[in-house]
């Protein structure tokens, strides 16, 4: 795997870089990345920005956004200001050829005056509208030309469909190699979904069972309790399928369903993970409706507190029909998973926030207990918490104390904060960090993005000739009715976890604790920071 070298200089140009998303995750993330000692010692921050700005201003304006939404808190004076050396704004209008040269001019001389060429990393944080206009750009005024150390970085929404992410590919691949372009997707960067390769590859366990003879089906759920926030003017035109299924719902699809991989080579786990696009069966463009089901939010409350629904938000249109929430049941067609669907959810305004992946195993095949000791028997359950909560949970079948045989199911906990006393970084550390050092693992291919579009296709297709019936579910529940219908029967959509229990539960078995190490729980320590608002792109 790729290592960065410390000693190579790096320039660091952020497109869009006054908007939120630099504002409320690249400068955290690179403050903290700076704070770790992982960035290089020759390092520039080019904040391109269409306004006129002063340097200074710029600083200030940084400051803030990682006072207020750095993991580790506000910054110190002394080293932030450190930090803020490496940082200066270039003023240039994105479709003026002038703008680029005088990019390029600058480049040239930071490498003079540090005495070698750096690596050229270009961050889109941008509307999407730009990501096929300023490669273009970047290409013609030679900013791409150097294979091995310029690296474009775009984010979703990639395209809006098949034929629009066909578009800006083709695109891209005209002024950068595929080597250097880094698609990313936030959900790879957390902590607990890179757990899910280290929890399925490095623990022979699971492997045995992770197949059709002992999994029945698995639930995905991304459940936002807020609702489209200050997004309208984006999300209205995208909706959940395109906005979570298509991108961060299909990743984590991947990475449960994928083949073992033989190494972390880059192209490696991307195969492995395009394999799984690939045998996932088309869905039928004449029966969506048994795959696929979309809801909308309407007024309701959440936590007691009356909220209004998805057509009375700002920037909504009032007779929307965009989906709030959607719903897919997928089948992968090979040896490993023929016959066990998986079913992926995500909504905004439900009922709480959780992302997890449940997997339900089968049932024993044969139970020698008497009916009443049965009773509250239920097949055993793996639960990957992703987040608020971040761990594992097995539950199985154990004896109730007692002289009769009574079952009664428990769970075997695995939990972030209680295992490891450091706190996660955030997703966007990972990421940059893996940009820097020039690692695609984690980022997506062409090929991945387009058989991802591939397959909720024939699911947008068929929504856009039929008008729904919206909104179908209250803010602050778990979604329209309609989505039971995609279960097979005996399936559930499975209740969410609660990771840290009120209380500690009596000591039914000694087996019932942590699956890992033993490390004092340091909660204190690892206390995750407020959950930031989801930022937006901008111009
Ligand atoms: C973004 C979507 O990609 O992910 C948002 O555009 C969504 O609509 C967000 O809210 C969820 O991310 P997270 O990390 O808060 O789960």
């Amino acid at each position: 795997m790729p290592t960065l070298d410390q000693t190579e200089p790096t320039i660091f140009v952020i497109y869009g870089g006054t908007g939120d998303l630099t504002w409320r995750k690249l400068m955290p993330a690179l403050y903290n990345l700076s704070l770790d000692g992982r960035l290089p010692e020759k390092f520039s921050i080019l904040i391109v920005g269409r306004s006129a700005w002063s340097d200074a201003k710029l600083r200030l304006h940084l400051r803030k956004g990682v006072d207020q939404f750095s993991r580790r808190g506000a910054a110190k004076d002394e080293t932030w200001r450190v930090f803020a050396n490496h940082i200066s704004y270039h003023q240039g209008d994105y479709k003026q050829s002038s703008a680029y040269t005088a990019l390029a001019k600058r480049c040239a001389a930071l490498e003079k005056d540090w005495g070698a060429p750096a690596h050229r990393i270009f961050y889109l944080a941008t509307p999407p509208s730009l990501f096929g206009v300023i490669p273009k750009f970047l290409g013609k005024a030679g900013l791409a030309r150097d294979r091995d150390h310029a690296r474009l970085v775009i984010e979703k929404p990639l395209g809006y469909d098949l034929a629009s992410a066909q578009e800006l590919n083709t695109e891209l691949a005209q002024h950068f190699d595929e080597k250097q372009i880094f698609r990313i997707d936030h959900y790879l960067g957390k902590e607990t979904v890179q757990n899910i390769l280290a929890f399925r590859f490095a623990n022979p366990l699971f492997e045995p069972l992770w197949n059709r003879r002992y999994i029945d089906y698995l639930t995905i759920t991304v459940a936002e309790s807020v609702g489209v926030e200050d997004r309208g003017g984006y999300y209205d035109g995208a909706g959940a399928l395109r906005d979570m299924i298509q991108s961060h719902l299909l990743q984590l699809f991947c990475l449960i369903a994928m083949e073992p991989v033989v190494s972390f080579e880059p192209d490696e786990v991307r195969n492995k993970k395009v394999d799984v696009l690939h045998a996932t069966r088309p869905i039928d463009p004449n029966a969506v409706q048994a795959s696929a089901v979309r809801g909308q939010y309407g007024p309701g409350a959440i936590r007691g507190k009356p909220v209004v629904g998805y057509r009375e938000e700002p920037e909504i249109r009032p007779d929307s029909q965009t989906d709030t929430f959607a719903a897919v049941k997928l089948l992968v067609d090979n040896w490993r998973w023929q016959g066990v669907p998986f079913y992926l959810r995500t909504g905004k305004r439900m009922s709480r926030q959780v992302s997890e992946i449940a997997i339900q195993f089968r049932a024993a095949p044969h139970q020698p207990f008497a009916y009443d000791a049965s009773s509250n028997w239920q097949p055993s359950r793996l639960v990957i918490a992703i987040q608020p909560d971040e761990g594992i949970v097995l539950t199985f079948q154990a004896k109730q104390p007692g002289p009769k045989m009574q079952l009664k199911p428990v769970d075997m906990r695995f939990n972030y904060r209680e295992n490891f006393s450091e706190p996660s970084p955030d997703a966007y550390e990972a990421l940059i960090w893996d940009v820097m050092k020039n690692d695609q693992t984690l980022s997506m291919r062409a090929d991945q993005v387009e058989a991802a579009w591939k397959l909720v296709q024939p699911i947008l297709d068929a929504w856009a000739k039929n008008a729904p019936d919206f909104p179908n579910y209250p803010a602050g529940s778990w979604g329209p009715d309609t989505t039971q219908r995609l279960l097979d029967p005996g399936h559930r959509w499975s209740e969410p976890i609660e990771l840290v229990r009120a209380a500690p539960a009596p000591a039914v078995l000694s087996a019932a604790k942590n699956l890992t190490s033993k490390k004092p729980a340091d909660t204190k320590s690892s206390a995750q920071p407020k959950k930031a608002k989801r930022p937006r792109t901008s111009a």
